[in-house]
């Protein structure tokens, strides 16, 4: 059944809801009046169904220790086989609040300090983080661009990754902040080189679900038993459905012994209780998602079209790399000759947009921004417009 149209452009006050992204902008950026497009939450409602099921679930009013049903599982197997062609064992699938947590557990349970994690900046800040504070060594291999476009650099992954000191490769699939859904191909050769050398890959796939047509995301684990058996993916509902606040995310570990592992990593700190609104609201949105998630990507889409056209044609001194998933635009503006704190100074203070500060993703991102693009166009173009005034304006040109 097609449902009707949802509302995109419907503004949703969030004043006064504890939220990270808009609620303390003078407290945290010191400008009252920035505008948020930063965090990767969107300022969008949820799945209609998504919001019952919470509601059901509260009307009880006990919210005790609970576990996860079988339609659970099933909502989450469905979903991978049906979106991505995946097809997932229940067995596999494992736990974490979060997918950051999840990347703080992988790391304590396939390394030790001193190991070697490989990442390909300019990428998700945590991704440094968790190799850092885990007292590992982090190994660069930074992307490179290739006719206007983010491509892995294979030769220096082969180089890195046969160093002898890697044990663990943190892939982002796709890829935040440069918006890339690696081709098969592109993943064949890492993942075939990390079996060659024992490096374990863990694959954040968390953004799998906000592709722009015609790009198919390609599950790490989908492409062979021998990358399934040396994978683990994180998963979670909430890019995709705004549920970040829901702490839930599915951490799927084909291969048991490493599965062991990770789980006897989370055991070490306790980490085993579940959030009762999350596992409702997963199952729902996994069930009754998917007409929702269709229709946000093709106006997410229309942001994007409208983003990339505005900035080639009134902003053609800054380089927008369009992408081919997630809602984020990544933009170069080192052509405006700024450092990074005069960057974000510039950002602002003149242009009064909070947007993420490139150098937080390695220093492949100085002089770079990225936009979170998850909200009504009229936000969009409310940034575009402020980015292009400060741009243009007198004070600057002079
Ligand atoms: C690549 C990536 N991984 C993980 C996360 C956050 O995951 P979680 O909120 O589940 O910890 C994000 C959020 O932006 C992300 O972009």
């Amino acid at each position: 059944m097609t449902r009707p149209r949802f509302d995109f452009d419907k503004p949703v006050n969030r004043d006064n809801t504890l939220s990270a992204k808009w609620n303390y902008v003078k407290e945290s950026v010191g400008v009252e009046d920035a505008l948020p497009m930063w965090v990767a939450d969107m300022d969008f409602e949820t799945v209609p169904e998504v919001k019952t099921a919470i509601l059901d679930r509260a009307q009880h009013g006990i919210y005790g220790y609970t576990a996860r049903s079988n339609d659970y599982y099933e909502a989450i197997i469905d979903w991978n086989l049906k979106r991505h062609g995946w097809k997932v064992d229940k067995n596999w699938i494992t736990h974490s609040p979060g997918v950051v947590n999840a990347l703080f557990t992988a790391v304590r349970a396939f390394t030790k300090p001193g190991d070697g994690i490989l990442i390909q900046p300019p990428v998700y800040p945590p991704f440094f983080r968790a190799i850092s504070m885990n007292d590992c060594k982090t190994v660069l291999n930074p992307l490179k661009v290739e006719e206007g476009r983010y491509v892995p650099d294979l030769a220096d992954f082969a180089d890195k990754v046969g160093s002898g000191s890697v044990k663990l490769f943190i892939l982002c699939n796709p890829h935040n902040p440069v918006g890339r859904l690696f081709t098969q191909e592109e993943l064949r050769v890492m993942g075939e080189l990390c079996l060659k050398h024992g490096v374990i890959v863990i694959s954040d796939e968390i953004h799998s679900d906000l592709l722009f047509k015609p790009h198919r995301h390609v599950p790490f684990a989908s492409i062979s038993e021998a990358f399934a058996q040396n994978t683990v993916v994180c998963t979670a509902p909430s890019k995709t459905f705004n549920l970040a606040g829901l702490s839930t995310s599915n951490i799927i570990i084909p291969n048991d012994e490493l599965r062991h592992r990770y789980d006897a990593a989370n055991d070490q700190v306790a980490q085993k209780s579940h959030n009762i609104f999350g596992a409702a609201a997963c199952e729902a949105a996994y069930r009754h998602g998917e007409e929702w998630l269709d229709q946000l990507m093709s106006y997410i889409d229309e942001n994007r079209r409208y983003a990339v056209g505005f900035i080639e044609a009134r902003l053609p001194q800054l380089k927008v790399y369009n992408p081919e998933g997630t809602y984020f635009l990544w933009l170069d503006c080192r052509s405006l000759g700024l450092g990074n704190q005069e960057l974000e100074h510039f950002l602002l203070h003149e242009a009064k947009l909070w947007f993420n500060q490139g150098y937080t993703f390695g220093k492949e991102g100085d002089g770079f921004v990225r936009i979170n693009i998850g909200c009504q166009r009229s936000t969009v173009e409310e940034a575009l417009n402020r980015l292009e005034q400060a741009v243009h304006s007198p004070v600057r040109q002079g």
